[in-house]
């Protein structure tokens, strides 16, 4: 039997839309053996206990792959990412599907083989990389290819996931982007994604604010959440260092330093005003990514 765990992401991280993520410390875990016949998937919603399963269909792609077809598969899910809140909870699927059936069938893809194959399946990289590799993450595709490289961050941030008891899908997120873009819309991105890489890699802390500020997505995507402008506001009065909708929403995240004391407890009285439920959540960066361990018979 193989343990498999993959940690949450947040991707975008504001400017980076579809090419910046990082891996943080909440994780999902999977136990997944080969079986006589049949498929098992337990531990989850019914709704997902069935051949439609993320990580069961992922599986099924690096299979074919690798040419390898199992007799029989049992799934064990132990979720703690959170379903359609903008925390890579399907990337951790894919990722964690595609490193299990990998190593099932005798671990003869690598990592950059892995990550191609979990792109391919989601459709851009930011979650996905980071989740296999852990850390931050700038990730490019071409032609199929994922060209990434890791963001050396100071080690002395934290971030804070503020996190909606209501759920946003990516399709639905995605549908209302427009189909075009100005250049000034271009250029304010492309600036920011630079500065805020970094500035982030070199503490550069006062700048960490305004390279957050995004053009491309979180205007559009921020009338489909309720509360965000009050959110938005509340975090740049309460000093956080930077804050941007993680992934394609609804959660917002907050970067601050690692001894700030009081954001997180001022901010959860804040949530408590507002009329939906929402909860802060203090993470930090995950720089290990998928971890594959491998049970004893
Ligand atoms: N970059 C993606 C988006 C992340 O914003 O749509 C969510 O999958």
């Amino acid at each position: 039997m193989i343990s498999i765990k993959v940690p949450a992401t947040s991707a975008n991280m504001g400017p980076g839309f579809d090419c910046l993520g990082v891996a943080l410390d909440l994780y999902n875990s999977y136990e997944i053996e080969e079986t006589a016949s049949g498929v098992e998937i337990t531990g989850c919603e019914e709704c997902y206990s069935n051949e439609t399963n993320l990580i069961y269909t992922s599986m099924k792609k690096c299979f074919e792959v690798l040419n390898y077809q199992p007799k029989g598969l049992k799934i064990n899910i132990n979720s703690s990412i959170p379903i359609s809140r903008g925390l890579g909870s399907s990337a951790a699927c894919i990722v964690g599907g595609v490193a299990a059936a990998n190593e099932l069938a005798g671990g003869k893809l690598t990592k950059a083989q892995l990550l191609e194959i979990a792109n391919a399946i989601e459709g851009h990289p930011d979650n996905v990389a980071p989740a296999l590799l852990g850390g931050m993450i700038i990730a490019v595709q071409d032609k199929g290819k994922v060209y990434h490289e890791n963001v050396k961050l100071a080690d002395n941030l934290r971030f804070c996931a503020i996190i909606p008891d209501f759920t946003l899908s990516t399709t639905e997120a995605r549908a209302v982007l427009p189909n075009k873009l100005t250049y000034r819309d271009a250029i304010f991105n492309i600036s920011r994604a630079t500065l805020l890489v970094t500035a982030l890699a070199n503490g550069s802390y006062d700048l960490i604010r305004h390279a957050c500020e995004d053009a491309l997505h979180q205007p559009y995507r921020s009338k489909l959440i309720p509360g965000y402008v009050e959110i938005m506001q509340k975090s740049k009065e309460l000093d956080c260092l930077g804050i941007f909708l993680s992934g394609a929403g609804p959660t917002i995240m907050a970067i601050i330093k690692n001894n700030d004391q009081r954001f997180t407890t001022d901010m959860q009285r804040f949530l408590d005003t507002l009329e939906c439920k929402w909860t802060v959540k203090e993470l930090c960066i995950d720089h290990q990514g998928t971890i594959i361990t491998k049970a004893c018979k």
